[in-house]
């Protein structure tokens, strides 16, 4: 069935995710966002921190794909080729705009937004985009930096969920191919240096493809296949 959104909108909280478990255990709906302009304890992948001082996106959103954990992996990439589509309908240099494993997207080679997906094993599936478009920590950049005029985050907003809607759409009816090309026009490209950090372990090599479950396929310096379901990019 096609998604349909429905917004709860938050001045400042925690965490929009926490808010999106707490609404699923209350039995939410699939299309519910929760959004917030500011978030006091904001995280991201790895545990990390996420910085969100207003101006910028921060929302949560809940999926219910009947689609087995494994398809996951495709859905992850579902929503990076969506936020970086976004991104490129927004700035002055689309060509700029490029996807790191599975789903950060960058401009310019400097993180602008990040995605934390997470289950319950009950076939939720919550996802919380962060997306920097006034301001962004160092090693990140801010999409305004890229526009000649002020994008706000509404606008922003909107644009992302009317594409994730369009790709999610496609997706749910069977259609990865063109996401993974879509995802492999914006991603690595065959041959470029990446390591990832895998718990405490570092492989390195070249990127070799992305297979069926959106996992990376890694080429290793002796030349071995190594398949990636998770971790750490680097590039
Ligand atoms: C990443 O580590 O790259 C993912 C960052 C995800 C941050 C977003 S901001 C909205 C939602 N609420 C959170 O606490 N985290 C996600």
């Amino acid at each position: 069935m096609a998604i349909h959104w429905h917004t709860e909108r938050h001045d400042c909280v925690k965490s929009t995710q926490d808010i999106l478990k707490q609404r699923v255990q209350s039995g939410a709906s699939e299309g519910l966002v929760i959004r917030a302009d500011e978030q006091s304890g904001g995280y991201g992948r790895h545990g990390r921190a996420w910085v969100s001082a207003p101006g910028n996106v921060y929302c949560s959103f809940l999926l219910k794909p009947d689609c087995k954990i494994r398809d996951v992996g495709q859905l992850a990439l579902v929503i990076g080729v969506s936020l970086a589509q976004a991104v490129r309908g927004l700035v002055q240099t689309p060509d700029q705009v490029s996807l790191k494993w599975p789903n950060d997207v960058l401009i310019g080679g400097k993180k602008c937004a990040g995605i934390l997906i997470e289950t319950d094993g009950a076939g939720h599936v919550m996802i919380g985009i962060g997306l920097n478009i006034v301001a962004a920590p160092d090693i990140g950049t801010p999409l305004n930096a890229y526009s000649d005029r002020e994008i706000s985050a509404d606008e922003a907003f909107d644009k992302l969920l009317e594409q994730i809607a369009l790709c999610y759409n496609q997706w749910i009816v069977g259609d990865f191919d063109d996401v993974r090309a879509a995802w492999l026009e914006l991603g690595h490209k065959e041959g470029t240096p990446v390591s990832v950090k895998i718990g405490e372990r570092t492989m390195s090599g070249t990127f070799y493809d992305l297979d069926i479950t959106g996992a990376m396929v890694l080429r290793t310096p002796d030349g071995e296949i190594k398949t990636i379901t998770a971790g750490e990019v680097f590039v």
